[in-house]
Parts: C-alpha cells; structure tokens; sequence
C-alpha cells in the first residue's frame, strides 16, 4: 500500500439485529457503495464499512421474544443483512459485528483511554429511557410524561449506578469545530440543527449500563464486573476499530474517514457524541458526516406493525438493482425525505433511462449498423462537432464538486445533460440525411461522437449503476476503470476505433406496477386540498353566510399556525412550481414544505425570511417528495404573495 496515494475511508451505519433490511437501510448503503466507487475510480485508496450493531437490551428482548439465544440471533439477522449486500454487489471492504472480539477489545480500549484521560467518571443514573431508540430522555422532552419524543414507544425509569463520559466538557470543542470546518456536517441545514442543540447546553452521558447483560464489558481494570458498555458508545467505535484501534491499528491510517453517511434520526449521535469521544481519544474528527432524509411509504414511516415495509430486495428483483439504485438516488435531493412509491419508480425508468440513455444506445446501434457495419471511428469528432464536445465537457467537469457536497440528485441531473446534447445532436444533424447527401465523414462523426458521449456518461454514472455501465462499456469496447476515468470521464478523450457489439434493450418500457402485493398502499394518497373541500363542504350543510362557510371557534382552533423561519430553500428540478423548502417551526427538528410558489419566489428570495405555516396538516406527497405543512399566501389577478408576521417572530410562535 503507497503512503502516497490519497486515502478515501467511507462508512455506513451498523444496521440493528433486530430487524431485517428495508429501503431506508438499503438508501444509506447504496449512497455509501457509489461514493466507494467513484473514489476508486477517481483513484483514491478507498477503503468502505459497513456492519451489524448487534449489542444493547432491545436485541437482547428481540431474542427472548423469539426464544432464541441472543448470539445465535444476532448472527442469523446480521447474516442477512450480509447477504442482501453481498446479493447488491456492495463493494464494501469490511463487514464489522459489535460481536467481533477485535472490536469490543478495541471498545474497552478506548474506555481506559477516557477514564485516564479524566473523561469519566461513576455516580447515579435516574432518567427516563427509551430501549427502542436506545437513549435517555429527559422528562421535560417526554410526550405526555411518558412517551419517547423519538419514537412514540413507552419509556421506563431506570435508576442505576452508571459511569458517566464528562460530554459537557466539550461544549465549546465542538461549537468551534462546527464553525471552522464548514461542511463538517451535509447539508449544512442539518449542521443549523446541531449547533442550536448543543448551545442549548450539554449534559454528561451515561455510558454504562447494570441492568442487562448483553454488552461490552468495562475493562478488567475498572474492576466493575456488572457494567456493560451503552450501545451507543459500543456502537459509534466501530468506525476506528474496523481499523484495527486497540488491537493491531493497522488500517488507522484511513483515519478520519472522509464521508460518515447516516440518517438524519441518528445525527446528534454522530455530530455531538462522536466528535466528542474523538477528541477525549486525541483522534482526528471526520472530515463529512452526511444526513440523508427519511423514506416513508404514503407519508407514514416504515414498521412491520403497519405492515407497509418496503422490501429492498423485492423491488430491485422486480425491477432491477440498477435502477432501483438510480431511482433512490436521483428521486429525493439528498437530505430531504422521499416517499416511495412503484409509480416514480416507473417514470424514472421509462423517462430518463429508457427514453434518455437506453434510446441513445439504441439509436448509435442501429446507425453504426446500418451504415457502418458497425464500426466507430473518432478522428474527425472534433471537425464537425467541436460545439457539442465543449457543452458535454463543461457539463461534465461540474460533476464531483456536486458529489463532494452530497448533492447527489444534482449531479445525477447534471449527468444527463450530455445525453441531452447527443439525442439533440441526431436530430439535428440526421445522420440518414448525411448518408445521402454523400457526407459520409460526417456521418461518421456523428456515430463517434455518440459513442464519446455514451461513454463519458457511462463513466461517470457507473458509481451509481455499476452492472448497466459495465454493459454498455462492453458494447462501446472499453472499460471502466482509473485509467479511462481520467482521460475519458475527466480528460477530453474519445473512443479508440472499434466495432459496436449489439446488445439488447437496457429498459424495456414498463407499462404497469411489477409488484401487485406492494402497489395498493401506492395509491395516490388524498392531496391536503382534497381534504380542506371535504371539510368545507360538510360545513356547507350547516351553515352558510353569502355563499362562505361559517365555522366554530373551536373548528378554527383545530388548525395549527405558526411562524416559521425559511433555513433553506431550493428549486425542484424539472418542476415549473414547487420550491423546496426546510422551515423551523420551533420543533426539535425543519418540517420540509414542498410549496407551489415558484412562480413568484425565487428559492433565494425565500430564504431567512419567515412564513406562516399550517403545522398540522397530514404529510401529502408532491412530486414523490414529503411535505409536512403549508404556507399561507393570497393570490389574486396580480400574482401571489406570501403571508408573513409584520414583525420578527420567534420560529414556532403560534398565530391565532
Ligand atoms: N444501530 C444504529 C446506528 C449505529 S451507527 C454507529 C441504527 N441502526 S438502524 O438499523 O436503526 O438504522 C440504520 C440506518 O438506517 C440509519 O442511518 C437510519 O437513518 C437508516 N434508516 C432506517 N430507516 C430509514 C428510513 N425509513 N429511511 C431512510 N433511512 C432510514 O440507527
């Protein structure tokens, strides 16, 4: 291994055993697999985990509940989230357990290193816990004095003698690396989130755990035999001793990792927690955390109780990995929740891969045949067609800054404007005409220009659809690698001579949805404007005054509005209307709000400034993105405008 070679260490999550994978889980290790890949052929020493988190009482209860010992549990679920990764081609390095000797060797390891570093220390623990989310509450958090904020579930009081890590000492730490590293945390709106959370002052971390069994062991030296290490702590330090921390530290060297991708539920674990054991360890920070959205089926999360979980496996048999890869990846702008549903996943499919790529191939194909016999000759690309080289290249040098900055959808986006540019190409230049009118040359050109174009594409969109681009490297005769990377992807190189192997069609059209048993939860859920007729109507039949509804006081108060401030603000792609907006109403976390304004606003014109919201509106899907809540706006022959407090407003303030 050359020490010169720059190093790429990427990480995903370790997956609960406690359940089988569903979309959600295989979101975060699809987006984790492609940047691996890109990072390979970008030629960095990459270096990709991924793993099962496997300690901690709700397996322990997950077992018993199942009559199962909980190791032999714990290895069959970890086993199949291992398979399904292995059955997804997931290229990662390292598949890590919490169960590996090596690894909890390492996690006592690091609790020495704290304790002698003065970072923690023993008193009594009483508080409200939540086994579910793994995590104590305070009572002032708990819904009705008893319910996980996170979750909803039950939480017991647990009073017990614990070792506490001194995380209030790291207060100011942390506020300083949030502000001097820029894009520590992505998006940045989530990075908004962590800093109002941690000045909000930070409490010391119970770290230890006397009331089950099933967990790391303090070291031998603590001489505390009936501690076991808090699942989180356990947990995050996968990420070093993957590496070899407290054992041989032979991969350390990948240290810091260059992208932590996780979900935004798990953020303050990553962005308060982390950073901080990193520092009490003298361990460099990471250079990215990521925080992608949430998946949701018709707006509601995922659990087997509702029986609306969408199963990974399923759908990229049904329809393909690679474009259930691509699906994923270009649906939802990174950051933002997404809903899922057969009918995007169809559009995206016979859209921008059947109609934009696979017709391209198809039609190069059929040109390089007919006049051709196939053959694909460059030389004279650049005579005729220097313009719509110079558009795909400019084009494709804006690509990794958008992934560097996890604005995956964007590059993606992004990606498909060469193809734009080369189905443009044939149709202006209508290579049958060419033919005719004896510019065979040119003709010629034309093919190697597609076929360039192709390949550029292929390249560069590899990461995200592995089998599909090495198929199509196949027809074009190159491969995928560093080296084609750099001259083809990145440089301005074409194809060398060659003769176009036939391949059949890469996306057959799919006319209806392949999965019956998944499809009636699909359904086009009731949109908010559905609802607010049916109410008003209804009140029709009661009272009416000049042709307007009268409602009760009470009716009235049963809307929530609230102030909220716009903290970020972006376009929808391909979309005349919707800007994407995060609004801070107040709660512990944005409401994403999909609003039809962008007629009247530009996103920029949006953003800090502050709206009126309808905070309790069920979440409705619009353009298979999430919004949870609306904003008021009168609109008349004149345009639209925005309703806003007069004043500034603290975000969450209640209007009424
Ligand atoms: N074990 C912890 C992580 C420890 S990391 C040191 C955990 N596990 S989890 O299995 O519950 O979730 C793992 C990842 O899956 C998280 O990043 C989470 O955000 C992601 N997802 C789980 N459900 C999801 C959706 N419905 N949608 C998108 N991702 C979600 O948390």
């Amino acid at each position: 291994m050359s020490n010169s070679c720059e190093k790429a260490y990427i990480t995903t999550p370790i997956y609960y055993v406690n359940d089988i994978a569903h979309i959600g889980h295989a979101y975060t290790t699809i987006i984790a697999d492609t940047l691996a890949r890109y990072s390979r052929l970008a030629g960095l020493e990459t270096f990709f985990l991924t793993g099962t988190d496997e300690h901690g009482q709700k397996i322990e209860e997950a077992a018993k509940k199942r009559g199962e010992s909980t190791q032999a549990y714990a290895d069959k679920i970890s086993a199949t989230f291992k398979d399904l990764w292995d059955d997804f081609d997931i290229s990662y390095d390292k598949f890590i357990r919490t169960t590996d000797a090596d690894h909890m060797k390492g996690v006592q390891k690091a609790f020495s290193t704290m304790h002698a570093n003065g970072d923690i220390y023993k008193d009594t623990y009483k508080g409200h816990y939540c086994i579910s989310c793994e995590t104590f509450f305070p009572e002032i958090q708990l819904v009705d004095g008893e319910f996980c904020p996170e979750c909803g579930k039950s939480t017991s009081v647990v009073e017990e003698e614990s070792y506490f890590f001194k995380l209030s000492a790291y207060e100011d730490k942390l506020l300083a690396w949030y502000n001097d590293t820029p894009d520590c945390i992505l998006p940045r709106s989530k990075k908004n989130e962590v800093i109002r959370f941690v000045e909000g002052g930070l409490q010391d971390l119970s770290i230890t755990r006397t009331s089950f069994d099933w967990g790391v062991k303090l070291p031998a030296e603590m001489n505390d035999p009936k501690h076991v290490m808090y699942v989180w702590l356990d947990a995050l330090m996968n990420y070093v001793t993957a590496l070899g921390y407290g054992t041989d530290d032979a991969n350390m060297d990948y240290w810091p990792a260059r992208v932590q991708l996780i979900g935004k539920d798990i953020l303050r674990f990553h962005a308060i927690y982390w950073p901080a054991f990193l520092m009490s360890l003298g361990l460099p920070l990471p250079k990215h955390i990521a925080a992608h959205g949430w998946w949701t089926r018709d707006g509601e999360k995922m659990s087997k109780s509702k029986g609306n979980v969408v199963n990974p496996k399923e759908v990229a048999d049904a329809y393909g990995l690679d474009n259930f890869r691509y699906f994923m990846l270009r649906e939802v702008p990174f950051g933002g929740d997404g809903d899922f549903s057969q009918k995007a996943l169809i559009d995206r499919i016979n859209s921008d891969l059947g109609n934009d790529l696979g017709n391209l191939l198809n039609r190069v194909i059929g040109m390089s045949g007919k006049y051709f016999d196939g053959k694909v000759e460059s030389s004279n690309v650049a005579k005729y067609y220097q313009a719509e080289l110079d558009e795909v290249h400019a084009s494709l040098d804006k690509l990794e800054p958008l992934l560097y900055e996890m604005q995956i959808h964007r590059y993606l986006e992004e990606l498909w404007r060469p193809l734009t540019v080369a189905n443009r190409a044939i149709d202006k230049y209508e290579p049958w005409n060419l033919m005719k009118n004896g510019k065979e040359e040119e003709a010629m050109a034309l093919n190697g220009l597609i076929s360039a174009i192709l390949a550029k594409v292929s390249i560069m969109l590899y990461p995200v659809m592995p089998a599909v681009c090495t198929k199509i490297a196949n027809a074009l005769h190159f491969n995928i690698n560093a080296d084609s990377f750099e001259k083809i992807a990145k440089g301005t190189e074409l194809l060398s001579p060659f003769t176009l192997t036939k391949i059949d069609p890469l996306f057959p059209r799919i006319e209806e949805p392949l999965l019956t048993q998944i499809e009636p939860a699909d359904k086009p859920s009731k949109s908010a404007g559905d609802d607010k007729k049916k109410s008003v109507a209804k009140s029709k039949e009661s009272n009416e005054t000049e042709g307007v509804a009268l409602i009760g006081i009470d009716q009235f108060f049963q809307t929530s509005l609230k102030v909220g401030t716009v903290i970020e603000a972006q376009e929808v792609p391909k979309s005349k209307k919707l800007l994407l907006l995060q609004v801070d109403v107040g709660e512990a976390e944005p409401r994403q709000i999909v609003a039809g304004i962008k007629e009247w606003y530009a996103a920029e014109d949006m953003l800090n400034t502050q709206v009126c919201v309808v905070a309790n509106l069920k979440p409705a899907k619009l353009m298979g993105m999430i919004s949870q809540g609306m904003l008021l706006a009168a609109k008349d022959e004149d345009g639209l405008c925005m309703i806003r407090p007069e004043k500034p407003k603290t975000a969450g303030t209640p209007i009424g």
